[in-house]
């Protein structure tokens, strides 16, 4: 018997025990020792029935993931483990609580009964990571629940309630709590019954009427290979295996078509994805005994648009919060914006009455700033004006208690001088949400110079806990996100000078997977909002001295063209909807005149892709060269979770690395040839020059 798993007797019932912390994972200690196990319970005994449990916070949540980097898995295939326990004399029933996932429901799918904790969580979340489940569920799950409910379980990833699990059949029974005790109970009843008939192998299973076409709809819907497809395809397919091929035969192809999976690009991305946004929270070098600061009031200077999405992000963790207003009627404005947000919410099913009433409740407004004083975190969410912040910190810096924390939403301003404003620099940071802030997860937290490294700490934690992914970023204009952005858009700005349309440009880069092209992002972001950052960097001193830098964007601007707000921007609207408007033409073709720029028909996808994606990659090389970025994780995990970067892709500079380092720094150097490089646009970053060596 192994650390890892362990057995026991009750009374002739066999108790099988997984403890593999945090999560159970199906590592292959694990699975050496479950073998050995189960093998040595070929002949029954005086074992009447066989309770497979885990200890800790969850069943099995899924395989190993770090075994898929190697080229094989180690033995013993997971699929063996399966057969043994089918193989049991005695009823087997798997004991659920947690999250069980992936490799974690299989090893329950093989198990003649399946109980579980009414709080329990069960998916099949392979496809999220570009594969399909690998251990027999693509076999066992139709033949349990059914095509419909199987597929949008494994294509989808996503998890069911055990409520829904025991009215789809997944489960057995589910019991509110004493879940040993209770389960003990079950196997004393399921002792001794047949178990031929409950395992799955044996289930004849027959596509019914409409589900043939059910999964060809599947297949329909589902983007290309090589668009992130390869995954929830392999699903869709290894399911329809399942009705067409014996059971074996099935198991075998589901396994072939696993390990292609692992293989892929698409598969390395969504893991390196997965490890970096766990990776993305941990600060280096940080003391092991560093305490964290106590943490259970927050306030919100500033009842604005971000004032507002950030006092929701804290309610819908069930955090109390007091947003602040010198004036009553923004506060005001800012109570209906978040009545009418939950009320919406309740309306679509997201949410219950009563918890729309609950997150309400713990929004208390304010217009004396004195109410703060006692907050254990203070967001600073005001204009985007330096002066204004200044203020702002100056008077935060004598009002909050000592202890307390201060932070700016600030999205481009130096966190250092407002940190030097407040007077006590070391509880100053950066908290840069993303608007809708009570939607979007990126959370770039911005260390100042002197921010302690418990209030960094501290805010990284209460960021996970209100359900954001924060990364850390030094202070720079822009910080990584904004920083990287500006070479995408000044690109996309000049592919539109030399005669690219925005839909042209838009529909390249999402065909390279971008959520959405840069000028309907920035029409739905606002021209004003994107103009006004230029502004800002010209204030700040740091515009290039090109005078065709951002032009177009600054033109649109001055002919009120603020994008969806104003019906009409990069193109114009109908409801949300963007159509191609000759309108704006014009005012391309003249820029173009004055500045001189020779407009083409030429311009392809390719060069459009390149063009916005290679800068935007250099800054992320120049960012972890100046330790903005602990890590190109980080960077990868910024853009994929807040500039909609094509997860299959892996974020940025994972797909540098797909592309090859040298290969890359080679074809920038290229552009700087043809396009010239006055204003340094096209310089290799040092560290990705030396890749070319
Ligand atoms: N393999 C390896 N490590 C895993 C893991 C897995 N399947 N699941 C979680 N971990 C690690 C995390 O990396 C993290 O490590 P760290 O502390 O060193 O950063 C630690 O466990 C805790 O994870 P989280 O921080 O994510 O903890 P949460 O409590 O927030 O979430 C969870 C727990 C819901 C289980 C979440 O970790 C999760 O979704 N895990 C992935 C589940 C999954 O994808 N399972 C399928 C795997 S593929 C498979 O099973 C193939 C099979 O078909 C053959």
């Amino acid at each position: 018997m192994s650390e890892l798993v362990s057995y026991t007797n009750d009374d002739g019932i066999g108790i099988i025990t997984i403890d593999n912390p945090p999560v159970n994972a199906s590592s292959q200690p694990v699975r050496q020792a479950l073998a050995a196990i189960l093998a040595s319970m070929k002949q029954a005994g005086d074992v009447k029935a066989v309770l497979l449990r885990c200890a800790g916070r969850t069943f099995m949540a899924g395989a190993d993931i770090r075994e898929f980097d190697g080229a094989d898995i180690p033995l013993p295939d997971p699929n063996e483990i399966h057969a043994l326990l089918e193989s049991l004399p005695v009823p087997a029933i798997a004991v659920l609580h947690g999250t069980v996932l992936g490799g974690g429901l299989e090893l329950a799918l093989a198990c003649h009964y399946r109980v579980a904790l009414r709080s329990t969580r069960l998916g099949m979340p392979e496809v999220t990571l570009g594969l399909l489940p690998g251990a027999g569920g693509t076999q066992r799950l139709p033949r349990l629940i059914g095509v419909s409910e199987a597929l949008d379980m494994i294509a989808t990833g996503k998890a069911v309630s055990a409520d829904r699990a025991l009215r789809m059949g997944l489960l057995d029974d589910v019991f509110d709590a004493d879940l040993d005790a209770q389960a003990l109970a079950f196997a004393r009843l399921a002792a001794h019954k047949d178990v031929a008939a409950r395992v799955l192998r044996y289930r004849s299973f027959d596509l019914e009427q409409g589900e043939a076409l059910v999964l060809e709809k599947w297949l329909e819907r589902l983007p290309p290979e090589d668009k992130g497809g390869r995954g929830s395809r392999a699903c869709v397919l290894a399911i329809k295996m399942a009705a067409e091929l014996p059971f074996d035969e099935g198991l075998e192809f589901e396994r072939r078509s696993f390990l292609k999976c692992k293989a892929s690009t698409e598969s390395k991305a969504l893991r390196h994805a997965f490890f970096s946004e766990r990776e993305a929270s941990r600060i280096p070098n940080l003391p092991d005994d560093l305490m964290l600061r106590p943490m259970t009031s927050v306030g919100i200077v500033g009842a604005g648009t971000m004032g507002v999405g950030i006092a929701m992000s804290f309610a819908n963790a069930g955090m109390p919060v007091i947003l602040q207003d010198l004036s009553a009627e923004t506060l005001a404005r800012a109570t209906e914006a978040i009545r009418t947000t939950y009320g919406a919410a309740v309306d679509k099913g997201r949410i219950s009455a009563q918890d729309a009433e609950s997150r309400r409740g713990l929004v208390r407004t304010a217009t004396d700033d004195m109410q703060l004083a006692q907050c254990d975190l203070i967001i600073e969410a005001a204009f985007e004006s330096l002066g204004i912040k200044q203020r702002i910190f100056e008077r935060l810096g004598k009002i909050a208690k000592p202890g307390a924390i201060l932070a700016s939403n600030t999205s481009s301003l130096d966190v250092n001088k407002l940190a030097d404003a407040s007077g006590r620099p070391a509880d100053v940071l950066g908290m840069h949400f993303f608007s809708p802030a009570n939607i979007m997860r990126l959370l770039e937290v911005v260390r100042a110079d002197l921010t302690a490294p418990d209030v960094l700490a501290t805010v990284m934690r209460l960021a996970k806990r209100i359900g954001k992914v924060p990364v850390v970023s030094g202070v720079c204009f822009g910080f990584i996100g904004n920083r990287m952005l500006e070479g995408y858009l000044r690109e996309a700005e000049f592919l539109i000078l030399e005669g690219a349309s925005p839909a042209f440009i838009d529909e390249a880069l999402e065909d390279f997977g971008m959520a959405m092209g840069p000028c309907r992002m920035i029409d739905m972001a606002g021209v004003d909002v994107a103009a006004k950052v230029v502004i800002e960097q010209k204030k700040a001193n740091i515009l290039p001295e090109d005078p065709t830098y951002r032009v177009v964007v600054q033109a649109l601007h001055d002919a009120g063209r603020f994008g969806q707000k104003t019906a009409c921007g990069y193109y114009r609207y109908e409801g949300r909807k963007p159509v191609e408007d000759t309108d704006v033409t014009p005012i391309f073709v003249e820029l173009a005149r004055v500045h001189g720029i020779q407009r083409r028909t030429d311009i392809t996808a390719r060069e459009v892709v390149q063009r916005c994606l290679y800068p935007l990659i250099a800054e992320g090389y120049r960012i972890l060269e100046e330790g903005i970025a602990y890590r190109p994780g980080d960077i990868d995990v910024v853009w994929l979770s807040g500039y909609g970067f094509p997860a299959y892709r892996g974020g940025p500079m994972f797909y540098a690395q797909t592309l090859g380092e040298a290969e890359l720094a080679g074809r920038i150097a290229s552009y700087a040839e043809t396009r010239g490089n006055l204003f340094g646009y096209w310089t290799v970053p040092e560290s990705l020059q030396r890749a070319r060596r």
